[in-house]
């Protein structure tokens, strides 16, 4: 028996879905433990390609029960859209679909001052998806949210009062950037209708899980976004407004910590960035623009252009020592394929001083440098490649390089965007 964690080691979009998708068949259940429909989780069948927002990379796969964690801001109107999607691409998500009666749903109030705020902010913007998220989470710190039991309630009362109370303080805060007010009433009357279709799937995640433990059941905690978005250990204030590190997976979902067995983290072959905010590894336009054509690096929430960069192995360390990572997975090695050099930043420096760690303060990267090492390409396409001995020698090397330097092994590596472009590996 061995429950895992799934954790982005960077900026998000590491290709978390498609890893989930491959390791679930050694798994049973599937618990996404933070973040909301910011997070956009592609997995390729055959031909197929499918996102997954709200709902588990493991619902591709069927029998396999799909839990939508406490740690989770949950709108239930893009849940629901998203299971439209799913049955009408034959995926049945009615027997296997459970969601936490404690995590926070997402209002159209949130929506909407997230939207208002990233306007007004201008140039200054983070760059958020506008889902709302930030708002949500801020409500559940402030003991002012709506959870999925009081959709359920059988106390209607109650929330239109809360919701009345929320649309005062929000419809105030909204005025102020130019937004006319939002109705309580009408919020509360298709909130009730939501949670109609909602209860079926509602559970107490502490008693759902410990059930599944004992019996033997095999339990993969996905992460949504990334290390570096983490509001504690990222590059705050550009970040999301939750903890997808280590921590996320226990808070989000109601697990005791003993009951985590390993800790895998995912990381391209090298990074990217959406939205605003420091990056250090960051590669000029030119250079990014052969990365982003051949990764097909746009958002798959907001299609924007991802930003990219070489890999950065400060910021891996970091995100490897925070989340006692004991793997890695290592996703978009093809994408490398075309390039005759490779860097990969291992230090960074200021003002004549360098280091290996990654701070806190974001404002070290004014007027900082880096420094890289480079290794030869392999130009080669790897990507029917099924096997770590049949890679390229200079892929060979470059993973080696990497583990080596991380001190973790690469058990997984992806060459491609489909199931089948992935293999168990043995570097290190
Ligand atoms: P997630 O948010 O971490 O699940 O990642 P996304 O799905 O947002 O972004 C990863 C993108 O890369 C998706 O379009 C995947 O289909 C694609 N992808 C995943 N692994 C690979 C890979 O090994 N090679 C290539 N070329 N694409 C990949
Ligand atoms: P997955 O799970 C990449 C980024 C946004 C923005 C910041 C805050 O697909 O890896 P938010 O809407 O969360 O308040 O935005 O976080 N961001 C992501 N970047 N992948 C994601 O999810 C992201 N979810 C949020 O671009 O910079
Ligand atoms: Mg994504």
């Amino acid at each position: 028996m061995s429950n895992m964690v799934l954790i982005g080691a960077q900026w998000g979009d590491e290709g978390k879905g498609k890893i989930i998708d491959f390791l679930v068949e050694e798994n049973d259940i599937v618990v996404r433990y933070q973040g909301g429909n910011n997070a956009g989780h592609t997995v390729v069948v055959g031909d197929q390609k499918y996102v997954l927002r709200l709902i588990p990379s493991g619902i591709l796969h069927p029998g396999k029960i799909c839990l939508i964690g406490n740690g989770v801001v949950l709108d239930p109107n893009a849940l629901l859209q998203e299971i439209a999607y799913l049955e009408k691409l034959n995926v049945s998500v009615k027997e296997t679909l459970r969601i936490a009666d404690n995590a926070h749903v997402i209002m159209p109030y949130h929506q909407a001052l997230d939207q208002a705020k990233e306007e007004s902010l201008g140039v200054n913007k983070i760059g958020t998806t506008g889902k709302g998220i930030g708002p949500c989470y801020s409500d559940k710190v402030k003991r002012t949210g709506i959870r999925v039991h009081d959709l359920c309630s059988i106390d209607p009362a109650a929330l239109l009062e809360k919701l009345e109370r929320n649309c005062l303080d929000y419809n105030k805060a909204l005025s102020e950037y130019g937004i006319p007010p939002l109705d309580s009433r009408a919020i509360f009357t298709q909130t009730i209708q939501f949670g109609k279709q909602l209860r079926p799937f509602v559970v107490n995640p502490v008693y759902f899980l410990e059930t599944q433990r004992k019996l033997k059941k095999r339990i993969l905690f996905e992460g949504a976004q990334g290390t570096a978005l983490d509001v504690d250990f990222g590059t705050y204030p550009f970040v999301t407004s939750s903890n997808p590190s280590i921590g996320g997976a226990c808070t989000g979902t109601g697990i005791g910590a003993t009951r985590i067995d390993t800790v895998m983290g995912v990381t391209k072959a090298y990074a990217t960035r959406v939205g605003s905010g420091p990056f250090p590894s960051e590669m000029d336009e030119v250079t990014a623009k052969i990365v982003r054509r051949a990764g097909n690096e746009f958002g798959s929430v907001t299609g924007r252009s991802r930003r990219c960069g070489w890999l950065d192995i400060v910021q891996l360390k970091y995100a490897a020592i925070l989340n006692g990572m004991d793997s890695l997975v290592m996703t978009k090695v093809d994408v490398l394929d075309q390039f005759k050099t490779i860097k990969i930043v291992i230090a960074y420096s200021k003002d004549g001083i360098k280091t290996e760690e990654f701070p806190s303060d974001i404002a070290y990267f004014k007027n900082f440098q880096t420094e890289t090492e480079e290794w030869p390409g392999w130009q080669t396409d790897t990507s029917s490649v099924t096997c770590f001995t049949d890679l390229p020698v200079n892929a060979k090397k470059y993973l080696n390089r990497i583990s080596e330097l991380t001190g973790l092994p690469i058990k997984i590596v992806s060459v491609g965007a489909k199931r089948s472009q992935t293999f168990k590996s043995h570097s290190h």
